[in-house]
């Protein structure tokens, strides 16, 4: 295999798909997350958003059986980022959500030191891959109003807002925020490349 396709794609059991194209000439593996990535989760957790995950959402997340998938990098000489055990880099990390014919993206996080490089759309393009094997018709998934990066890759993607929850985030003690309802069907042709 050369650099631009994944080296481990046996990881996941074949259960998760790598997309054919990276954003990227680096090697990628997709492998499930364990306990032992817990502290490492929420440590880029903490960096990513203002509202992070606890380590109960991510222990709740495995518990139930969803896909906890890191996206791992190997890593380049100078590159300052939070590594994995075995020294790759972690680029990010998703939480899906199994339903009947759909699947419900939980939690979707490209590392700060590495977006805008296509990691975001590369990950959708596995969740995708992975939920049309599931026999999936439609991905949703819920965003924040202010979400301004994560509203607009989504829509690039494809996604249409679908409904609107008032409040459904908390924001400080006593304020909430707006979720954007959002959804793509999977019955149509891939939803092609957004660059
Ligand atoms: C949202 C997020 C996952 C995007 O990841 P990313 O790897 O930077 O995204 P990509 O490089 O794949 O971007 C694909 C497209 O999305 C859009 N996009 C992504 N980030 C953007 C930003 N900051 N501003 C405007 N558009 C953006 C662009 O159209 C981009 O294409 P382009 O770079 O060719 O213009 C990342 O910013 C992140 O992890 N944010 C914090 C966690 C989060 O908010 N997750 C979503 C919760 S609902």
């Amino acid at each position: 295999m050369n650099a631009r396709t994944a080296d481990e794609t046996t990881d996941t059991g074949g259960l998760w798909p790598v997309p054919p194209a990276l954003p990227a000439e680096r090697r990628v593996a997709f492998v499930p997350m364990t306990e032992a990535d817990l502290d490492l989760v929420c440590e880029m957790e903490k960096r990513a958003y203002a509202h992070p995950w606890s380590v109960r959402h991510f222990r709740d997340s495995l518990a139930a059986g969803h896909p906890v998938v890191l996206l791992l990098g190997e890593a380049r000489p100078g590159e300052v980022s939070v590594s994995h055990q075995d020294g790759r880099v972690l680029l990010g990390y998703m939480v899906a959500m199994r339903g009947v014919d759909e699947v419900h993206l939980l939690n979707i996080t490209v590392s700060p030191d590495h977006r805008r490089q296509g990691w975001g759309r590369f990950l959708l393009d596995a969740l995708v891959l992975w939920s049309r094997g599931q026999g999936a018709h439609c991905l949703w998934l819920e965003v924040r109003e202010s979400n301004a990066p994560a509203r607009a890759l989504y829509t690039r993607y494809g996604f249409h807002q679908v409904g609107l929850r008032k409040g459904y985030y908390p924001d400080g003690p006593r304020d909430r925020e707006n979720a954007i309802v959002m959804s793509l069907l999977l019955d149509r042709p891939a939803p092609g490349n957004v660059s």
